[in-house]
């Protein structure tokens, strides 16, 4: 299989998404269903997390959805049978909450996944799963940007967790031939965000602001520097590493070659929205601790395996997301 078909590739095929309520899993349901796809959704709704009826109005009648945990042993093992595609996006994510309280990240993400895989393991071993870690799994770089080879040195239990997950699909992969491919997601940004607090999904809680005609506030001196990345660039990753047999077993980063510093964000998100202002601001102490400065990735090693690059620039990614929420505000504030 090679990722040049993905478009017609999903016809048909059964897939699950773990977290499909929340942000990246709904763009990606709302895509597979587009493609003719018969999708799942498993999600716990869990407060202050990204899950939203909303987010799948467009495809409710074509999706089942199925309200639980990933960490119910049971349920898993009957949502996976006769799966083709296993994406596992369900997790803590909240890398703020993890500094207080770091038991929902090592319950859901680390034990979380075992169940998923062990389910695959023992229901469905042909499914092939696609799992979502994040950059942060590699804490600051060491230089840049940042390949998959580069050291990893996470700086919170939400990262750890991440990439302890990362280390169970793999196993798995290695150990009981499910077959996996393991993804390193940078920021990313776009409809269907949670938009009620500013602990996870920065890039989102800017649009808000600006939307708001409020201050962005900018951290530090504003020059550290990130490769935000559009939702729809992100869900065509991971539809195209889905789909390309070489792909399975890698670690791949899902980044944009194109750094931004925060000011510049902010700066761009302002006179994108025509609405918004915004001022420097000290780091809180939490976020000091967290914060690994400069990271891009390099996307080198999906662009040459699986055929992906990113094809989203940031002035358009932020029209479309502010164009979606200043629709969709009440569904979201
Ligand atoms: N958004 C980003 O910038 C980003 C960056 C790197 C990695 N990721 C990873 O991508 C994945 C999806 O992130 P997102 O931004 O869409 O988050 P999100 O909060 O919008 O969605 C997560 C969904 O998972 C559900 N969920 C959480 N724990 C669950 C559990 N135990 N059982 C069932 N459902 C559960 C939530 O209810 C929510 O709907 C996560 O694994 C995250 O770590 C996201």
């Amino acid at each position: 299989m090679n990722a040049s078909n993905w478009q017609t590739h999903f016809r048909t095929r059964r897939v699950l998404i773990t977290g499909g309520m929340g942000f990246i899993g709904s763009n990606l349901a709302i895509q597979l269903v587009n493609q003719g796809a018969q999708v799942t959704i498993a999600d716990a709704m869990i407060p202050g997390y990204g899950g939203n009826l909303f987010n799948i109005e467009p495809i409710r009648q074509q999706v089942t959805v199925n309200f639980c945990d990933i960490r119910d042993v049971n349920t898993m093992n009957y949502l996976v049978q006769g799966q083709d595609y296993i994406f596992h996006l369900a997790g803590q994510v909240d890398h703020i909450l993890s500094l207080s309280d770091p038991y929902p990240d090592i319950d859901m993400n680390i034990k979380g996944t075992a169940v998923v895989m062990e389910a695959c393991k023992h229901h469905n071993p042909k499914a092939r799963v696609i799992y979502t870690g994040t950059r942060g799994q590699y804490g600051s770089a060491v230089s840049l940007p940042v390949d998959e080879n580069a050291p990893t040195h996470p700086k919170g239990i939400y990262e750890i967790t991440r990439l302890t997950a990362e280390k169970i699909t793999q196993v798995y992969h290695e150990v009981h031939g499910i077959r996996s491919v393991m993804l390193r997601l940078t920021n990313v940004y776009g409809p269907r965000a949670q938009m009620i607090h500013a602990r996870y999904g920065v890039v989102n809680w800017f649009a808000r602001l600006a939307i708001d005609g409020a201050a962005i506030q900018v951290f530090g001196d504003g020059q550290i520097k990130r490769d935000f990345l559009y939702v729809d660039d992100c869900i065509e990753a991971m539809l195209m590493a889905a789909v390309c047999s070489d792909a399975y077993g890698e670690v791949f980063n899902v980044g944009l070659d194109q750094p931004t510093t925060f000011l510049e964000l902010a700066q761009t998100m302002i006179e994108v929205a025509g609405t918004g202002t915004w001022a420097f601001a000290p780091f809180s102490p939490e976020r000091k601790a967290q914060e690994p400065g400069d990271f891009y990735s390099d996307i080198s090693k999906i662009k040459r395996i699986v055929g992906w690059q990113p094809r989203t620039s940031l002035a358009v990614g932020l029209a479309q997301t502010i164009a979606y929420y200043r629709a969709h505000k009440a569904h979201y504030w």
